[in-house]
C-alpha cells in the first residue's frame, strides 16, 4: 500500500484528489489533513483534524503515519488576503512547506507541492518551467519562496504549478470562475469581466490526475499543469455561456484598470506544456473540451 497524506483535504483540489485516490483503495491508504471537521462528504479515509501551523504537532502526526507521499494542497489562496496579511500568508505558504520538507527529509517522504502562475509577472505568457519568476503579488512571492526552499532541499519533491482552478466538489468554501459565471448568467444577471488578462484555466479533476501521475511516476522537479489554450478571462466567461447554453450578451468586457484590486495580477500567464506532455505523458485538452466534461459531471 502507498501511504499518502493530502493536506487541505477540505479544499477544492483536496476533495477532488480524495475522490480520485479512493477509487483505488487497494493501492492507496489515504490520510486527509484539514482544519476543523471533515467537510469532504465521505468517511472512507483517515481524516485528521489539524492546524498545519502548529509545527511540532504537524511533524509528530506525520512521523506517526510515516507516509510515502505528502501532497500539499493547503495554502492561503486568496490573493488579496495575502497582500493584506503577509504574516499569515508566510506562515501557511512558506513556513508550513519548510516543516513539511524537514519531516520529509527525516522520514524519506516524497513531497508534492502546489504552486501558481502568479509567480510570473505576466509580461510574456506561455511560461516554461525554467522561466524566471518575478511575482507581482505577495501571494506569488510566498509561492516563489516555497518553491525555492524545495529547490534547495535534499528531498524528492514535485512542484506542480497551476492556473485558475475550477470544478465542483461536495463542500465548496468558495466559488470559482466557472461556477460564478454560470450562476450569475443563469439568474439573468449582467456581469463585467476583464478582457486584458489571459489565462489557461485548469479543471480540478485534471489537476488531481496530474498529482496522481506525479506520484505513480515518482516524477521530481517542476511541472506546469493547465488547459492548453490561452484565453482572455472575458473569452473564458463566453465559453462558459456557450457550453451551458446561457445568455452571452449579459457578459460585458472591462479593462482591469477599472478594478481596484489590492494585489496586482499578471496580465498574461499561460504555460508551455511540453515538459508535462513529454515527462508526465499528460496531454491537457482545451478549456471547451474540459467544460463539456465538467458539465457531464453536473448532470
Ligand atoms: N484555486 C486556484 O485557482 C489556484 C490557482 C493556482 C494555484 N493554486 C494552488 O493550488 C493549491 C490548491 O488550491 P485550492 O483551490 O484547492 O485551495 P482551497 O480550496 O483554498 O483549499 C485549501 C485548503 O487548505 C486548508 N487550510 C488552510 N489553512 C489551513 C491550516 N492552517 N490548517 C489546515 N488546513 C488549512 C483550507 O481549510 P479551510 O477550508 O478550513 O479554510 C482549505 O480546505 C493551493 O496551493 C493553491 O495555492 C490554486
Amino acid at each position: 500500500m502507498i501511504k499518502v497524506i493530502i493536506t487541505g483535504s477540505n479544499g477544492l483540489l483536496g476533495q477532488s484528489l480524495l475522490a480520485l485516490l479512493l477509487k483505488e483503495k487497494n493501492k492507496y491508504q489515504v490520510f486527509g489533513f484539514s482544519r476543523g471537521k471533515n467537510r469532504s462528504g465521505r468517511d472512507d479515509f483517515n481524516y485528521v483534524s489539524i492546524d498545519l501551523t502548529q509545527k511540532e504537532n504537524l511533524k509528530k502526526t506525520i512521523r506517526d503515519i510515516n507516509p510515502d507521499f505528502i501532497i500539499n494542497t493547503a495554502a492561503m489562496t486568496l490573493v488579496d488576503d495575502c497582500e493584506i496579511d503577509k504574516e499569515t500568508c508566510d506562515l501557511l505558504n512558506v513556513d508550513v512547506v519548510q516543516w513539511l520538507a524537514e519531516v520529509s527529509e527525516e522520514m524519506n517522504i516524497h513531497l508534492i507541492h502546489l504552486s501558481t502562475d502568479f509567480i510570473f509577472d505576466g509580461e510574456q505568457g506561455y511560461y516554461k518551467e525554467t522561466d524566471q519568476p518575478n511575482p507581482l503579488s505577495y501571494y506569488g512571492l510566498s509561492k516563489v519562496k516555497s518553491e525555492n526552499l524545495l529547490l534547495n532541499s535534499k528531498i524528492d519533491y514535485t512542484i506542480l504549478r497551476t492556473i485558475l482552478v475550477y470544478g465542483k466538489v461536495f463542500s465548496m468554501s468558495r466559488s470559482n470562475i466557472v461556477l460564478w459565471v454560470k450562476s450569475m448568467l443563469a439568474q439573468g444577471k449582467q456581469i463585467t469581466i476583464v478582457n486584458d488578462q489571459f489565462r489557461m484555466p485548469t479543471y480540478v479533476d485534471d489537476l488531481a490526475l496530474a498529482c496522481k501521475i506525479s506520484m505513480d511516476k515518482k516524477a521530481t522537479g517542476i511541472y506546469h499543469i493547465s488547459s492548453k489554450e490561452l484565453l482572455s478571462v472575458f473569452e473564458i466567461a463566453q465559453q462558459v455561456a456557450d457550453v451551458f447554453e446561457l445568455d452571452k450578451s449579459l457578459i460585458k468586457p472591462i479593462s482591469s484598470t477599472t478594478l481596484n484590486q489590492t494585489a496586482k495580477r499578471p496580465p498574461k500567464t499561460g504555460f508551455d506544456l511540453s515538459k508535462t506532455n513529454k515527462v508526465l505523458n499528460f496531454y491537457p485538452k482545451s478549456f471547451k473540451e474540459d467544460l463539456q466534461r465538467f458539465k457531464e459531471t453536473l448532470r
